[in-house]
């Protein structure tokens, strides 16, 4: 077995305009796409393209189409892994078949969990949507002013008050305690060994990492019940340190505009994403580390620090901008009147009340000098000296001379005294042991794990949601799971999704023979099509029990399909009722049938067929 984070990363690299002019010498650029006569086939137009792009080439004359892989498979008949394997030595990638069975085994453990908390995200949130104990919270979000859009957008969810919803939904889907206990889902009590649900009674806001997988949770308690927030605890696939709360959501403008605004929580994010500051983001109730700023790094260049104005807030926007100026990004800091928070600036006053704020930040320098200032009051030489004590260390951390320059001139200038002495100060500061600077992450997997979001959107693809429709998830799962049971399920399926629905129509007789090779469908589809199923096979998903999975989602279509004929019908019978139309007892006998049968269905958890 090759690892599928090898044939991605050698799919990447192989430069498709080149391999492919190699055989092709005649390959001309006709605006995105290269054009050239076909060499599978005798033509005299040209209607053989190659998008450099997407990585995949396709032939408008015969159909032929695919990835690199596909075309040095047709062009020198070799089979998929020889392919693979030929296209690796040209880019210089080794492939290691037989890893150590302990990496593999961790990461198949990291597999599990992603797999187990996308399932429970998913519990969670269709609890919130559907579920009668859940009205309360439904109108306590409601009144909080998060629209239907921001509770499907951040998936969030409630967690049922019984404390043995999830562990009792998990179960019956085949994921045992132990993975449960080590996704934090299950708290164990000590002596009694009695197991019960992490979170109950609460509000849920799934934690995405930045390849759009869920890795964990935070609980929000209802109305003032304390805690208010309990998140999930550390696990192998998160650390509080190293996320950040709405970034995966972000980041498609992010990318764009390279700024990022820091909130301090949960509810901030939502809010100020719907109303389009879809720049923002929150630490999950920690001040930003270090490990917060390589992340940042990837996606933005200028950090403005949003926080509370009390002073826990101004400790925390000081220790973050110390190191995001370290880093040299530029820093701002933005305070909101007292006991306001962005939330409730938004839903009170609206969008331009909180961008009027954002417009204007403090450089942090002025801010942080400012902090000094009511600290050390006055102008004596003594507070001067304490200033410089305090700022010193902040400016001898930066990395960029220029701008380190910059500010000690700044500095010397505020405070009144020459350069040259302030210089001489800051020499004299001790520098941190360079081991300490360089400490790398521990889990050696975050900068891997940036990798495949990046690839998707060097290609000019939106990552896909991190929560599929359910469509698209039984369309994956039968691509991950083939088996004839799984093709039966989804052959009985009238697809709304048109882009499902065209390629099972392609994929259907080989997940019926247990064998899908979605790059040789590739080509068959549409170009629109052809970019969606790009990274949704991407998405790389564990599930610990697929037939039982597939099942519940083909239940769960299905009343979701007759949701929505009731609701047509009951708009029928209305009219009825109010005499616009005549009565029709059948209909009116069809409509009660229904709404009798999905009622007293089950919505959540259960195992369809009981
Ligand atoms: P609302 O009160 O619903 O508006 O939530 P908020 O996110 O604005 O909460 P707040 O401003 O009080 O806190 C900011 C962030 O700090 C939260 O989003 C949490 O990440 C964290 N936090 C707050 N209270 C607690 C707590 O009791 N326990 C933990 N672990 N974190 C908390
Ligand atoms: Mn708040």
């Amino acid at each position: 077995m090759i690892p599928e984070e090898t044939i991605t990363r050698v799919r990447d690299s192989v430069d498709l305009v080149e391999l492919v002019r190699e055989s092709v010498p005649g390959l001309k650029k006709t605006g995105r796409n290269f054009q050239a006569r076909c060499p599978f086939h005798q033509e005299r137009t040209p209607s053989f393209n190659v998008n450099p792009e997407m990585g995949l080439f396709k032939c408008f004359g015969c159909g032929v189409g695919g990835d690199a892989f596909k075309f040095v498979m047709l062009m020198e008949g070799l089979n998929y892994p020889e392919s693979i394997r030929k296209l690796a030595t040209r880019v210089g990638i080794t492939i290691e078949e037989a890893q150590s069975p302990a990496v593999s085994a961790e990461a198949h453990e990291r597999q599990t969990l992603y797999g187990l908390l996308e399932d429970a995200a998913r519990f969670y949130h269709r609890h919130l949507l559907e579920s009668s104990d859940a009205a309360e919270a439904r109108a306590y979000l409601e009144k909080r002013g998060l629209s239907k859009e921001s509770i499907v957008r951040f998936c969030m969810g409630f967690a049922p008050a019984s404390g043995q919803a999830l562990r009792e939904a998990a179960s019956r889907k085949g994921w045992n305690l132990d993975v449960l206990e080590k996704a934090g889902l299950l708290r164990r009590k000590e002596g009694s060994g009695r197991v019960f649900d992490h979170f109950w009674n609460r509000i849920i806001f799934p934690i995405w990492d930045t390849q759009g997988r869920i890795v964990a949770f935070g609980g929000r308690a209802m109305g003032d019940a304390l805690p208010k927030y309990i998140n999930s605890p550390e696990t192998p696939v998160y650390s509080k340190s190293r996320h950040l709360y709405g970034l995966f959501q972000g980041m498609p403008t992010l990318r764009k505009m390279r700024h990022i605004v820091i909130l301090e929580g949960y509810m901030d994010v939502v809010v100020c994403h719907q109303f389009g500051f879809e720049w923002t983001a929150a630490t999950l109730g920690t001040a930003l580390t270090e490990e917060h700023v390589r992340l940042l790094r990837r996606y933005s260049d200028k950090v403005t620090l949003l926080f509370d104005p009390d002073a826990a807030g101004a400790a925390a926007s000081l220790r973050g901008g110390e190191l995001l100026m370290a880093d040299g990004f530029t820093v701002g800091v933005v305070t909101l009147p007292d006991d306001v928070d962005p939330d409730e600036l938004l839903v009170k006053e609206g969008k331009a009340s909180l961008e009027k704020y954002l417009e204007t930040p403090v450089p942090f320098m002025d801010y942080y000098l400012d902090q000094m200032r009511k600290k050390y009051p006055g102008t004596a030489p003594e507070s001067k000296l304490a200033i410089a004590k305090e700022m010193l260390p902040l400016i001898k951390k930066m990395r960029d001379p220029l701008l380190q320059d910059e500010h000690l001139g700044r500095l010397a200038q505020a405070l009144r005294v020459e350069k040259p002495v302030l210089a001489a100060q800051m020499k004299k500061i001790k520098t941190e042991s360079a081991f300490a600077k360089a400490t790398v992450d521990k889990s050696g997997n975050n900068e891997v794990a940036g990798k495949p979001a990046e690839a998707l959107a060097k290609a000019g693809v939106k990552p896909a949601s991190a929560l599929l429709s359910v469509e698209e998830e039984m369309l994956l799962l039968s691509l991950l799971h083939p088996s004839n049971v799984v093709a039966e399920l989804l052959d009985a399926l009238e697809w709304t999704d048109v882009r499902c629905r065209q390629i099972w129509a392609l994929v259907s007789p080989d997940v019926a023979q247990g064998t899908v090779q979605v790059s040789s469908v590739m080509g068959a589809l549409p170009e629109d099509v052809q970019e969606w199923l790009t990274p949704l096979t991407m998405q790389q998903r564990y599930y610990a029990n697929p037939q039982a999975t597939l099942e519940e989602l083909v239940t769960g279509w299905n009343r979701q399909q007759e949701s929505a004929v009731l609701k047509e019908m009951k708009a029928e019978i209305d009219s009825m009722i109010d005499g616009t139309i005549p009565m029709d007892q059948t209909k009116v006998q069809a409509y009660n049938d229904l709404s009798r049968r999905l009622k007293g269905s089950p919505i959540i958890g259960r195992r369809p067929g009981r």
